[in-house]
């Protein structure tokens, strides 16, 4: 039976729950992580730098939540099950898994390497294969919810981000293969799709190249979002408010998508060029 609205959308939507969210010490996933804390839920956040997971510890456990963090490169299978070991050990099996870690730099493919392309492939996409597979049993126990963080360039091409395209369109489709798979253990699986972000590292380089101006006019609310916004969506995607959503990938872009990308194609190969680094 479905819980009446009132008795979901309060304060304590996700109390109880255990989340994990991968690159969750900075960004648009620690934006998320803080979300769900505010929200009661206990927090695991893991990622490469301990100085970030530490500090970003530090504010949710403000927030109340338990906090466990854990030094672990999302490429390394065997450091993300044991991520996933240390969270149910010390918090509980986890209920939300949040797929956020992601690396990106602008490069023409023409002169990108294999490792160069390979390096983000296995961050985006690997990645988030080797957070969902060690979670598996975890979200199977709990009947919990799964979520990708993929990017518009799985939806359109963006000039220079070829390498990024290829890992986030293949990000969504493994959404939609263990939406379709993993529905019968209860486990629901979405993606978000956001657009520009004020104040993240993947944002400020592309605006290095193309100044903000651009951004806004090419998204029609005319502003980029806050990390918070894109937390927002998240936490109804995996709270019970989604009870009946798997499979689905939403786009958080303030209606980028309907606009395409190509003033913003042209401005960024003429930055990049200009700079010298270009072909
Ligand atoms: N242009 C072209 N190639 C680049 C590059 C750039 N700006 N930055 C890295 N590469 C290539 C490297 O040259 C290397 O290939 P090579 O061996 O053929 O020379 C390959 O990518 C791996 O580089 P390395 O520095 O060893 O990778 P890493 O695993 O340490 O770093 C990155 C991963 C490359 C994604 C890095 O940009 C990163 O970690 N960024 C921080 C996270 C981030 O971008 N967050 C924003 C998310 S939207």
């Amino acid at each position: 039976m479905t819980p009446p609205l009132t008795s979901l959308v309060n304060e304590r939507l996700l109390a109880g729950r255990t989340a994990f969210v991968t690159g969750g010490g900075s960004g648009v996933n620690l934006a998320i992580a803080t979300a769900f804390a505010t929200l009661g839920a206990d927090v695991s956040i893991c990622g490469r730098s301990e100085e970030r997971l530490l500090g970003a510890a530090a504010g949710l456990r403000e927030l109340g939540a338990r906090v466990v963090t854990s030094v672990a490169d999302v490429r390394d299978r065997a450091a993300v099950q044991a991520a996933f070991d240390r969270t149910a050990d010390e918090l509980a099996p986890c209920d939300i898994v949040v797929c956020g870690a992601a690396g990106n730099f602008l490069a023409p493919a023409e002169s990108l390497s294999s490792n160069g392309f390979r390096a983000v492939v296995d961050i985006d996409l690997l990645g988030s294969f080797h957070a969902a597979h060690a979670a598996f049993e975890q979200l199977r126990q709990t009947r919990g919810s799964l979520l990708f963080v993929s990017g518009g360039q799985s939806l359109m091409p963006f000039e220079l981000q070829a390498h990024v395209g290829a890992a986030k369109a293949g990000v969504d489709s493994l959404m939609r293969s263990l939406a379709l798979e993993w529905g019968r253990h209860g486990i629901r699986v979405n993606s978000i799709v956001p657009g520009p972000v004020a104040g993240t590292e993947g944002m400020a380089r592309l605006a290095d190249h193309t100044g903000e101006d651009l951004w806004n006019d090419m998204v029609p609310l005319g502003r980029f979002a806050t990390a918070e916004e894109i937390a927002q969506l998240a936490v109804v995607l995996v709270s019970p408010l989604a009870s009946y959503v798997s499979g689905a990938q939403v786009v958080v872009d303030g209606g980028m998508a309907l606009t395409g990308t190509g003033r913003f194609n042209q401005a960024v190969r003429a930055a990049f060029t200009a700079s010298g680094n270009g072909a």
